[in-house]
């Protein structure tokens, strides 16, 4: 897709961005960040009397005073001290506000221009088209990644980040951006996203937290309080720390070819007698009791196992406020204040070979081994300073397996 289709086709999104938030009602009148209704909504079902709504607008009074608009997003800076810099802010400036270029020429909203309609202006992932694809756009609030290289309870460095962006992730509604990033004079606006991406997700998780301080421990909403500086300080040491959470991924045998996507058998000196033997190996791991795998991916991998979940994202104004997401009447009290229908995180069905995280080897090594933080996918264990589990040459035998289940005519 060339730069000027990736234009079209997110000029195609803005429109019925501002077409369909009449309809559905979720388009602010006035542009601004939106509170968190839900996670007020959910943090008060706890026995407190308080009013959700008005919870959720007083946390996100004080938020503002850290983080600034809409369309003048700044950094709490003094709060923080000097060296604590998780974003680059010049970048955060660039893709905050609205779409356009201010008078030094500079191009800004590429975030409006881009990703609203999917992810909504607040990142809570509220768009107008939200309710239309599955799974859901991402809410960047929770603080919860899906694919990256860093352990469970880690943020994403900021390469995983601009991976999503360039590839997209296949077999879901979000879009690769690959045209803008090799496109001359817009070479910059994926970098400036990953910056935004990471500022909507500390300014949410700050806000969910802050909100819980203030509901379960009866903190006082004040940017002086040292509770409520804690743990901003918390959530932005952690993204200042993604870049050095990243695990090795050790180079993939010789019958793997590293060529990404190429499953080609036959090259790298393989023939078809070691292809069934590997297999076999592959499938006893996939099918034993130590992985687990079956439970979720079913016998042959069809994602039809018995375990079947929700995500993270939907527990938390669900299952953990009391609410069962299977019953309709139950999880509908909670629309109001910006819940989707609940829907299933389904276990992959490897007979397609979309891989939502990239397809070369190497990632699909990652999942395996990190799990897929926010989605029932778990970490396999690995056999690493004296703990049991798989030995790495175990698992590429897995990946080889697992990559060999595509139905390919
Ligand atoms: C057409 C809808 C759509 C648009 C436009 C869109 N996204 Fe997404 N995005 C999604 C969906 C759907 C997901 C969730 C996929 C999943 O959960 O597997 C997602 C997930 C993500 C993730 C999470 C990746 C992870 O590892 O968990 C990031 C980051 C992201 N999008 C950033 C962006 C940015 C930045 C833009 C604009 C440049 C954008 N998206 C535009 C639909 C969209
Ligand atoms: C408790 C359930 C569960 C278990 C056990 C489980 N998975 Fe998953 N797996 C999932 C779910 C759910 C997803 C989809 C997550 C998402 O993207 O939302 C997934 C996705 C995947 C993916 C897709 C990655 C991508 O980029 O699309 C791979 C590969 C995978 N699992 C391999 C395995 C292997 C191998 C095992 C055994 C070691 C395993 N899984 C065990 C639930 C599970």
């Amino acid at each position: 897709m060339n730069r000027s289709a990736v234009a079209r086709l997110s000029a195609a999104w803005l429109s019925s961005f501002v077409g369909l938030s009449l309809l559905v009602g979720c388009g602010p009148s006035k542009l601004e960040y939106r509170p968190n209704d839900l996670h007020a909504a959910s943090l008060t079902r706890e026995g407190s009397d308080q009013d959700p709504r008005a919870v959720a607008k007083k946390t996100s009074a004080l938020i503002e005073q850290w983080f600034g608009t809409l369309d003048e997003p700044k950094w709490p800076a003094e709060t923080l001290g000097a060296d604590l810099e998780a974003v680059r802010m010049d970048s955060v400036s660039r893709c905050a506000g609205p779409v356009g270029r201010g008078v030094d020429k500079v191009e800004r909203g590429v975030f409006r221009k881009h990703c609203v309609s999917c992810h909504g202006l607040t990142g809570d992932g509220l768009g107008a088209a939200a309710m239309l694809v599955e799974p859901y756009p991402r809410d960047f609030r929770r603080g919860t990644f899906k694919f990256k290289s860093t352990p469970v309870g880690k943020k994403p460095t900021r390469q995983d980040i601009h991976r999503t962006l360039y590839e997209g992730i296949p077999g879901t509604a979000m879009p690769s951006f690959r045209a803008i990033d090799e496109s001359k004079e817009f070479a910059h606006d994926i970098d400036d996203l990953v910056e935004y991406v990471r500022f909507l997700a500390i300014r949410g998780e700050v806000e969910r937290r802050v909100m819980a301080a203030y509901v379960r421990e009866g903190v006082e909403l004040d940017p002086d309080s040292g509770r409520l500086k804690e743990l901003l300080a918390q959530v932005v040491q952690k993204w200042a720390a993604s870049e050095s959470d990243a695990i090795e991924i050790p180079e993939p045998p010789a019958y793997i070819s590293s060529a990404a996507g190429d499953l080609a058998i036959g090259i790298d000196g393989i023939d078809n007698g070691q292809h069934v033997e590997l297999m076999k190996k592959g499938q006893s791991l996939f099918e034993s009791e130590l992985t687990a795998c079956v439970k979720c991916h079913g016998k042959t991998g069809a994602g039809d196992g018995a375990s079947q979940d929700y995500d993270e994202w939907t527990k938390d104004w669900t299952i953990l406020a009391g609410i069962d997401p299977k019953q309709s009447k139950d999880w509908k009290e909670m629309k109001p204040f910006g819940a989707l229908k609940p829907v299933l995180a389904k276990p992959r069905n490897f007979h397609w070979g979309a891989y939502h995280g990239g397809k070369s080897p190497s990632e699909i090594f990652k999942r395996i081994v990190l799990g897929i933080e926010g989605t029932p996918m778990p970490p396999v264990a690995r056999a690493q300073n004296g703990n049991p589990g798989l030995s790495d040459e175990e698992l590429w035998e897995l990946v080889y397996y697992v990559m060999h289940l595509e139905e390919r005519s």
